[in-house]
């Protein structure tokens, strides 16, 4: 395993010892689990070559402390990669992804970047934008790979290339899950074993949205979620919105030819955690 912390380094390497293969790119912030390992090894099935890069990126970020407190762990998350056989790594620093400071480019991803996340979270998606267009460009690979249990920003995702211009297949990927359903993420790392072990309810209450769709009024199904959660002390609910998978829209009336996919956010503590479900 080749891992590079220039991105000067990163292209001569690509550009030398990689031509004519396929290269599959699996972006990351770290804190690496078995849904990013999922990812690469998906990424390893359909390419030659597997790139994945580390960057905790600072412009997605709208809370200082949750970029503070998010987990940093390089040397087990290299010890992983090259677990998994990954081919090359990419750790750049903040300076060389942002020689002009970190900012933000302005976006627009046809209203999709205002909606959940992109309320709660303002600047998230631009940033998100911003470093996944750079990273792309970057390394220029055959498909990139990104997972479902970030739904909206696979979409937005998928607009940026559209947007850009680039010759580059987005692949979701579904959400890898705990035992207990909690969906993997870097932020769990953060939560106590208690908030851990309770977190199944986040799936659990998805999972009853599932099941009663479309057998219930969308206001009855929304009020029984928002219940749920009042009536357990670990988890704030921040939102829930069932929407329209391809535009996010909320749901109003369904609609047979369309699909649709119930989203949360909620808070432990201080940690916030997101989820969807496909309905
Ligand atoms: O999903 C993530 O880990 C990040 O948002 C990404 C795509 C690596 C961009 O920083």
């Amino acid at each position: 395993m080749r891992v590079f912390d220039t991105v000067i380094a990163f292209k001569n390497f690509i550009n030398s010892d990689c031509l004519n293969k396929k290269l599959g790119f699996v972006p990351t912030m770290g804190a690496l689990h078995n849904g990013h390992l999922s990812l690469i090894n998906r990424a390893k099935t359909e390419n030659d070559l597997v790139a994945v890069s580390i960057f905790i990126n600072p412009t997605q970020f709208n809370n200082a402390d949750d970029l503070k407190n998010y987990p940093k762990t390089l040397d087990a998350d290299l010890q992983m990669l090259k677990a998994v056989h990954c081919d090359i790594v990419l750790v750049p620093s903040v300076a060389e992804m942002y020689p002009k400071g970190a900012v933000s480019e302005t976006f627009s991803f046809d209203g999709l970047e205002n909606l959940m996340e992109g309320a709660f979270r303002p600047g998230h998606f631009n940033g998100v934008g911003t470093i996944v267009k750079r990273l792309l460009e970057i390394v220029n690979p055959a498909n990139a790979y990104f997972g479902e249990k970030d739904y909206q920003q696979l979409l937005i995702i998928k607009k940026l290339v559209k947007l850009l211009n680039l010759n580059i297949n987005i692949v979701s990927c579904p959400i890898y899950r705990e035992p207990n359903g909690l969906a993997m993420s870097s932020r769990n790392e953060l939560l106590s074993l208690p908030q851990r072990q309770e977190a199944t309810i986040i799936y659990k209450i998805l999972c009853d949205v599932k099941s009663n769709f479309k057998k219930e009024p969308h206001q009855q199904v929304y009020e029984a979620v928002d219940r749920a959660f009042k009536a357990h002390p670990f988890f704030k609910l921040e939102y829930f919105v069932i929407a329209e998978a391809d535009t996010l829209m909320p749901v109003n009336k369904i609609i047979a030819t369309k699909s649709y996919r119930a989203f949360i956010a909620v808070f432990a503590g201080n940690v916030r955690l997101i989820d969807n479900i496909a309905l």
